[in-house]
């Protein structure tokens, strides 16, 4: 699998990516993404965070990559990575691409001295959490938003699940988490 970092040449690609993911999760659920408007995903492009998989030079699967979310995270500053927007096409499911994907995404942490990787789903999608957790993240916490929260609509009034991944052992990383998590 090769992974590029998209363009805005790409962004029609990634759109489409996006949105057959949406289209194939709204089927086994209610709360799924909002359509992202193309805008949105061209400044992600632009600020280069945007990532695309493609084997055999077909488009496969998509995600989004930030150093930052301070709505989500209480403002933390730790070093990670923010893992946001993962979609493969459907008929590529089943081969484990996620799990290929998400071992890039720790190895491109691990060379940007990131200690963790983070991401956020929705609290009522139990399979979403089976599987990372089967990736190999923790569920930190549970999280309600406020319905006038400042995040993006799918946010307003919905409890989203954290998840975390310790990339690295750091003993007083993982004390101060802990302290910080009330855990
Ligand atoms: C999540 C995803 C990237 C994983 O890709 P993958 O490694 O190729 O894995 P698969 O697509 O084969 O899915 C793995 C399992 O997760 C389940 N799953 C994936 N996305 C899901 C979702 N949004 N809601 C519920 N279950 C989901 C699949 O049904 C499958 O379950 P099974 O093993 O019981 O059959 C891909 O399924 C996807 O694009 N999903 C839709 C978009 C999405 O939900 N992205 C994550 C948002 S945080």
């Amino acid at each position: 699998m090769k992974v590029t970092v998209a363009n805005q040449k790409n962004l029609q690609v990634v759109g489409n990516l996006l949105s057959a993911a949406r289209d194939w999760h709204l089927a086994t659920t209610p709360e799924v993404w909002p359509v992202f408007p193309l805008e949105a995903i061209s400044r992600d492009i632009a600020e280069e965070r945007v990532y695309l998989f493609s084997i055999d030079s077909i488009y496969v699967a998509t995600v989004t990559i930030t150093e930052t979310d301070p709505l989500i995270w209480d403002g933390s500053e730790d070093p990670a990575f923010y893992i946001h927007k993962l979609a493969t096409r459907r008929d590529y499911a089943g081969q484990g691409l996620g799990a290929t994907i998400l071992e890039w995404i720790k190895g491109h942490a691990l060379r940007s001295q990131k200690k963790f990787l983070r991401l956020d789903t929705w609290a009522t999608n139990a399979r979403l959490k089976k599987y990372y957790e089967k990736q190999g993240f923790a569920h930190i916490r549970t999280k309600s938003f406020p319905v006038d929260s400042p995040l993006p609509d799918h946010y307003r009034g919905a409890s989203m699940n954290l998840f975390e991944m310790a990339l690295v052992e750091d003993v007083l990383y993982q004390m101060r988490r802990e302290l910080s998590y009330g855990l």
